[in-house]
């Protein structure tokens, strides 16, 4: 895709977007300066007015009330307009001499303009730095690779950031116009806000700036979860300061502005809003069109496609030769109803440990099907307890089965597979396993746990579309089960020697839901396998998590409880919320998300899960906000 035809010129702020990884160097200079005159000044603090021209960043710093007491205090006196120049002409050396020793180029910085003067755009900069502080700062850069084709330094424009001058500076002196065709990136809320003046494309860099002020090496070393919450809450005040488009790094630059302006090509209405929903989910492109193409169920090609999605299935969990995948056409719910009818029994009893809505619904199919329930009550935000379940075996031996709900996506909290399994194992009974929205994601090894079956469906993380679930079985299990199935449609055992004998689904296939089944689990393969997919859902649930803390949500889980595949959030307190209207908002701003299935308490849920990543929940994220300003909510904390 041409990004020429539609844009001509970007401009990158230098520290924090393209060197000085964390925009050290100003910090440490003020600090430096102020500390000289007897006044200690804090990070955060120095960090509020990050951006602007350095004059202007130690006369904000002047008047804030602490620093001004403290400078009283240490000088006797309240800091006057002298004393103000003064410290702007100290300022100088010490900065040219820290940007100069931090002026390492970011990763990605030389290759992106690279890449950008090679689709033939035109690359500038601009800075809150004057120009004898850049000059160490451009060699060194240059002597890495990157050479602007402009620069604006701050006082050459009558006035710096957030105002729009630098912009319109460059602008002028290289002919570009009109400024819809210029990208700004910057790192700081001031950058941001310049851009958004200037009626540019306004792009933050969320990891490698001011919001963060951490060095690469420091940002490495914070754990996974912590690390994305840090980067959600950084790109969340960059959307709140203005950006069209925030990234992690100037690396993400080209690909982000590429699919801005493929999404640009879509008209508003018709533009695919992002699913935050547990199933059906967002998917990608590539699985969409797979199911572009006509099969024939009686074909060899679909048997083969059939057979082959079932061997990967069965592999994805672990499963070897005494293992089988037995495919079933509709929602999971059928699949789970299939299981429990045809592994259960007549006459038998299972015991459901019942933490959320899902563990109900089996106690429901298990009354349709006549099947008698024990059911070990738990509250939402208890796992279900593997020494209860010990007990309640060693206590009624008559218990044949255990049906366990692995993400309970009624609240997203976890249960303790391996452990239930092992119990159930060492009582001699069979175990269901509900792993819908955890199959493919969360570890799950058929060589480690033992069960009778495992169900799960097409269109949750393995990011195929909906219309297919599938239940991996202990062959020895399912082979003992001819005869107990109440229902033609739903017995597994007869779909599966069906399938065996003629490679063919017993009734009509979901056969476009079987191809995209195809090319998502390739695409799995290809992006990392369940590894790589638990890890792009951790990451994204803990930038969730840390952005919606953020605008003052508390999740009803607790960290330590809450799988990475679906989150439940309280609902406001605020008297203006009601989750109609939020839920319209947010959909109009581009994200649909998902209703609570709680009884006792008011909340709504936002998935992790589907083909989505960091930029889709900053923007999630942006959207809550920007909804919860038109509703005039100002604090989102819950009762
Ligand atoms: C744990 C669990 N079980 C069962 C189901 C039911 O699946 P479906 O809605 O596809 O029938 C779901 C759906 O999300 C689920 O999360």
């Amino acid at each position: 895709m041409s990004l020429a035809r539609h844009f001509d010129l970007v401009i990158f702020d230098w520290a924090g977007t393209m060197v000085d990884f964390g925009c050290l160097a100003p910090v440490e200079a003020l600090i430096a300066a102020f500390a000289r005159r007897g006044v200690m000044l804090t990070e955060p603090e120095v960090r509020r007015d990050m951006g602007k021209a350095k004059a202007d960043h130690v006369r904000a710093l002047l008047g804030d009330p602490r620093t001004a007491a403290a400078w009283s205090a240490a000088n006797g006196a309240a800091p006057t307009a002298r004393d103000c120049e003064a410290l702007i002409a100290d300022l100088g050396p010490l900065m040219r001499d820290q940007a100069a020793r931090t002026a390492t180029l970011i990763g990605g910085a030389a290759i992106t303009v690279q890449a950008l003067r090679a689709a033939g755009l035109r690359v500038a900069s601009s800075t809150g730095y004057t120009r004898e502080m850049m000059q160490p700062v451009l060699e060194r850069a240059a002597a890495q690779g990157y050479a602007p084709d402009h620069l604006v330094c701050s006082g050459e424009t009558a006035q710096g950031r957030p105002s729009p001058l630098m912009i319109y500076k460059a602008c002028a002196e290289l002919g570009v116009w009109p400024l819809s065709r210029v990208v700004k990136v910057d790192d700081s809320e001031a950058g941001v806000a310049e851009g958004r003046a200037a009626g540019c494309l306004s792009v933050g860099v969320a990891a490698s700036g001011n919001g963060i002020g951490l060095s690469a090496a420091g940002l490495d070393a914070l754990p996974l979860p912590e690390r994305a919450a840090r980067i959600a809450a950084a790109g969340a005040a960059l959307y709140a300061a203005g950006a069209d488009v925030v990234i992690d790094s100037v690396a993400d630059l080209v690909p982000a502005l590429e699919r801005y302006v493929a999404d640009l090509r879509q008209p508003g209405p018709c533009r695919e809003p992002v699913l935050l929903t547990p199933g059906p989910l967002t998917t990608e492109s590539q699985t969409k069109a797979a199911m572009l193409v006509d099969w024939g169920s009686w074909d060899g090609a679909f048997n083969d496609l059939t057979a082959a999605v079932c061997r990967d299935l069965v592999a994805i969990a672990g499963g070897g030769d005494e293992h089988v995948c037995v495919p079933l056409q509709g929602s999971g719910t059928f699949a789970v109803e299939a299981a429990l009818g045809t592994f259960v029994p007549k006459g038998a009893k299972v015991l459901v440990p019942d933490n959320g809505s899902y563990c109900k619904r089996i106690v429901r199919i298990l009354g349709y099907l006549g099947r008698e329930a024990v059911v070990l009550p738990h509250g939402e935000q208890e796992p279900a307890d593997p020494a209860r379940i010990d007990d309640a075996l060693a206590a009624d031996a008559a218990i044949t089965h255990v049906a366990q709900v692995h993400c309970e996506t009624s609240t997203g909290i976890l249960n303790p597979l391996p452990q239930i399994a092992a119990v159930v194992a060492r009582h001699g009974r069979g175990l269901i396993v509900d792993a819908m929205s955890s199959y493919g994601a969360l570890p799950l090894d058929a060589r480690s746990l033992r069960f009778d079956a495992l169900i799960a469906a097409s269109g949750k993380c393995l990011e195929g579309v909906p219309g297919m679930g599938f239940v991996i079985a202990r062959r020895a299990a399912l082979e003992s089960c001819a005869g107990n199935s109440h229902s033609l449609a739903l017995d597994l055992v007869d779909q599966w020697r069906y399938l065996q004998m003629t490679g063919q689904w017993r009734f009509t296939p979901p056969t476009h839901v079987v191809a995209a089944l195809r090319t998502a689990i390739d695409r799995y393969r290809r992006q990392g396998g369940r590894e790589a997919r638990l890890a792009r859902y951790t990451a994204n649930c803990a930038a969730l998590i840390g952005g919606m803390r953020t605008l003052g949500f508390a999740p009803f889980l607790p960290d330590a409880l809450q799988a990475p595949i679906i989150v439940t959030f309280h609902s406001p307190a605020d008297a203006a919320y009601e989750f109609p209207e939020f839920y319209r908002l947010v959909r109009d701003r581009g994200f649909i998300l998902y209703p609570g299935k709680l009884t006792a308490v008011d909340t709504f849920r936002v998935g992790c899960i589907g083909a989505i990543g960091a930029e889709e929940i900053r923007r999630a994220v942006a959207a809550v906000a920007d909804a919860l300003r038109e509703m005039g909510i100002r604090e989102a904390a819950p009762k």
